[in-house]
């Protein structure tokens, strides 16, 4: 068993009569790269939301690098060196893109936003490190050159760079990333691929939810996959495509799903 950098033990949140995530026992194994994956509404936005501290469990732990996280605010959760990505970024489109990292980070560090957007003393001292780590983030995913550009001049493609690189700001040990493909033609998904690649070379563990098995399938170590919020299957991506509990999750009944390697709702997905 390689060594693992997060495991959750147990981990379940209801909301009213849902079980959006239930009894899910699972480990990230570090500096490779996990995809979760799943039909919609299985609940992979929700782990995340979990793991990244956004929901309180109703059950179950998470441990980080040893240590327990199960109750830590998104800001402390940050901190320890998780980050993660949205299905939606939000893009300030008239602000330039080294604004929109900076601003994102400091929404993620701090424990209110108006600690973030108020400026006193400290806060301008933390500016200049917010730009520092900024412009870093921006040189490790390519987009260092265009950090003065409007971010809504940039292609749908530069915008989820926009999105990782917000995240990377913080320099993290963990990225999550919810359908970072999403949208993208498949020369885009290609080169978002490449650097992804690139970041677990040096050192990162990723974890990314996707419905493009064309990515899944190329880029994955491992495999999770959620199923009405439970976990059915975890493997490399050869066993996980031949479990039977997998397959008939994908088939049987849910047309949403896909056949696994060929999926019907590629790029459909907001
Ligand atoms: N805050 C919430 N309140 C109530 N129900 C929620 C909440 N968040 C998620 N859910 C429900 O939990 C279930 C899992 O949702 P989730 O967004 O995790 O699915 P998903 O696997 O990410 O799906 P998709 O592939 O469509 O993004 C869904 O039934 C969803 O409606
Ligand atoms: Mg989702």
């Amino acid at each position: 068993m390689p060594e693992s950098i997060l495991e959750v033990e147990g981990l379940g949140i209801r909301f009213g009569g849902l079980h959006a995530v239930r009894d899910v026992t699972a480990q990230l194994p570090a500096g490779k790269i996990t995809a979760i994956i799943g039909p919609n509404g299985a609940g992979k936005s929700t782990f995340f939301n979990l793991i990244s501290g956004f929901y309180a469990p109703t059950s179950g732990r998470i441990r980080f690098q040893g240590e327990d996280i199960t109750r830590l605010k998104t800001h402390q959760v940050v901190g320890r060196g998780i980050a993660r990505t949205f299905q939606t970024t939000t893009i300030y489109r008239e602000l330039s893109v080294l604004e929109g990292v900076m601003i994102g980070h400091r929404v993620r560090t701090r424990a209110g936003l108006w600690d973030a957007l108020l400026r006193t003393g400290r806060e301008r001292r933390e500016e200049a490190e917010s730009r520092e780590a900024a412009l870093r983030a921006l040189e490790r995913v390519g987009l260092a050159a265009q950090a003065h550009r409007p971010a809504g001049a940039l292609t749908q493609e530069g915008q989820k760079r926009v999105g990782i690189a917000m995240a990377l700001a913080s320099d993290p040990r963990l990225l999550l990333l919810d359908e970072p493909a999403a949208g993208m033609n498949p020369e885009e998904t290609v080169n978002l691929m490449g650097l992804i690649r690139e970041l677990v070379g040096g050192g990162l563990t990723v974890a990314l939810v996707e419905h493009k098995m064309s990515l899944v399938m190329g880029l994955a170590d491992e495999i999770l996959v959620l199923h009405h919020g439970q976990k059915i299957a975890q493997g490399t991506p050869g066993e996980v495509s031949r479990d039977p509990a997998v397959i008939e999750a994908y088939l049987g009944g849910h047309a949403h799903g896909g056949q696994m390697g060929q999926p019907g709702r590629e790029g459909a997905h907001a």
